[in-house]
């Protein structure tokens, strides 16, 4: 009655009872059928046995002296290596079985003496493809879970993309409302400038044509204090003309980030781009140390062999711009961060093609690194760690939306103590092209 399959032939169960010809017998009939056969004479052995190697199943003896079948099988539940491990109680039928034990203790069957050949071999056969079968389910289980995690993450992300989708038209709005109404003031700012400078003036040649006004006027004058007047105009004016520039610059940034739809796809030299954005930030590789000392960002370049890329170069520009700007930013920090240290701020840019289609730009700089506290946070809009004025936190959630959004690529990075390393991976034909 060999109808066990071949892996279930080579299941491995341990035999234990304290009476020799009790295992001999067992033994040689589970050989007979094709399975590996351990032997146990006492529970202590049991014990040792299980541990050197976890069978399949064992076959337990409950009237062993020293160490009763109940007892041994208490302690195999106890360890988790061997707490899954079927148990199937061997009983003389003489014995007062207590059954209920037997699955208190965590027994999975049980069988009596004298044996029924056939009936043993059938609950053995019947608790391996139940441990089988558990085995197979733990593993979908696992793989179920893993599908929902990824499931999980991709729903974050999809989320987050329309998020910035759905910003980035309410930018656009506001950028487009906001830009009339300061370009009057940016506009007329300056003639209002001139006119009161005219009128100043005037009041100056008055004063000296005429040094004795009427009583009525030297009232006025007074009351308005007009010295004071004079001077706090200029201040005024001046900040109101600071005020007007930090409003232009981010309604700029702004429709940056807002401007994702013009199309403007076109074949183009990547490393063209990012020489240009270099020369940009020409003036900010020089960085002030201390009030006298100042120190060069050392530029890395690793240009592979790229083809020409049809992109959204403008907007590409936009992201190389973003990126760069940030290192600097880091390179700054970390080189206030290292005065007394020998310490080169250095960037490096690499291009290179991956796959067939696929090429990636990464940015790396040696600054402090981004702290774990606010991974989480860099990608959404107006998240800044920079003082105001300094930064808009606009520059990776636009650079997101442009690789992601725009060119179907990624946008990750890669972040120690050492530094930080942004990596921009697009195909070289954008998505609505090919
Ligand atoms: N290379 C980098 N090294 C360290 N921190 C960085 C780097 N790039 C970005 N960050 C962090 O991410 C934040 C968001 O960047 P970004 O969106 O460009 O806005 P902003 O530069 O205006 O603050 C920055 O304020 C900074 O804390
Ligand atoms: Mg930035």
């Amino acid at each position: 009655m060999n109808i066990l399959i071949d892996n279930e032939l080579k299941a491995d169960i341990l035999v234990v009872d304290d009476i020799p010809d009790n295992v001999r017998v067992l033994s040689t009939i589970l050989l007979k059928q094709g399975y590996h056969v351990r032997k146990a004479i006492s529970g202590k052995m049991a014990l040792m046995a299980i541990r050197t190697t976890i069978p399949d199943l064992i076959l337990l003896d409950i009237n062993m002296p020293d160490m009763s079948g109940y007892q041994v099988c208490q302690e195999l539940r106890n360890d988790r290596r061997t707490a899954q491990i079927p148990v199937i109680f061997l009983s003389a039928l003489d014995d007062v079985l207590d059954k209920v034990k037997a699955f208190q203790v965590g027994g999975a069957d049980y069988v009596t003496k004298p044996f029924q050949i056939e009936e043993v071999l059938a609950r053995i056969q019947h608790q391996l493809t139940i441990q089988d079968l558990q085995t197979q389910l733990h593993v979908q289980n696992e793989q179920l879970r893993q599908a929902l995690d990824h499931l999980k993450t991709t729903q974050a992300q999809l989320i987050q993309k329309e998020k910035l989708i759905g910003l980035g038209q309410f930018v656009a709005g506001i950028a487009h409302e906001f830009n009339n109404p300061v370009n009057f003031i940016a506009g007329n700012l300056s003639p209002a400038g001139d006119y009161i400078q005219d009128l100043l003036k005037l009041i100056k040649l008055y004063q000296t044509e005429y040094p004795q006004p009427t009583p009525a006027i030297q009232q006025v004058i007074n009351e308005i204090d007009l010295d004071f007047l004079l001077c706090d105009l200029k201040k005024l004016f001046g900040s109101m003309q600071t005020g007007v520039e930090r409003i232009c610059a981010i309604i700029l940034a702004l429709r940056i980030f807002s401007h994702l739809d013009e199309s403007d796809i076109k074949p183009v030299n990547v490393h063209h781009g990012l020489d240009s954005t270099l020369l940009l930030l020409n003036h900010r590789l020089t960085i002030q140390v201390t009030t006298s000392a100042t120190t060069s960002i050392k530029v890395v370049k690793h240009y592979g062999n790229l083809p020409i890329v049809t992109c959204y170069a403008r907007q590409l520009n936009q992201v190389f711009f973003n990126l760069l700007s940030n290192a600097i930013d880091a390179l700054e920090v970390a080189s206030q961060h290292y005065k007394q240290v020998a310490y080169e701020p250095t960037l490096w840019i690499e291009t290179k093609v991956i796959d067939r289609d696929m090429i990636q730009i990464s940015i790396k700089d040696n600054g402090l690194g981004i702290p774990e506290a606010i991974r989480a946070r860099l990608f959404e809009p107006f998240f800044t760690t920079k003082s105001v004025g300094q930064g808009t936190g606009l520059g990776l959630p636009t650079s997101y939306q442009i690789v992601v959004g725009k060119h179907g690529g990624t946008l990750t990075y890669h972040t120690a103590s050492e530094g930080t390393e942004f990596q921009i991976v697009i195909p070289a034909r954008s998505p609505q092209e090919s």
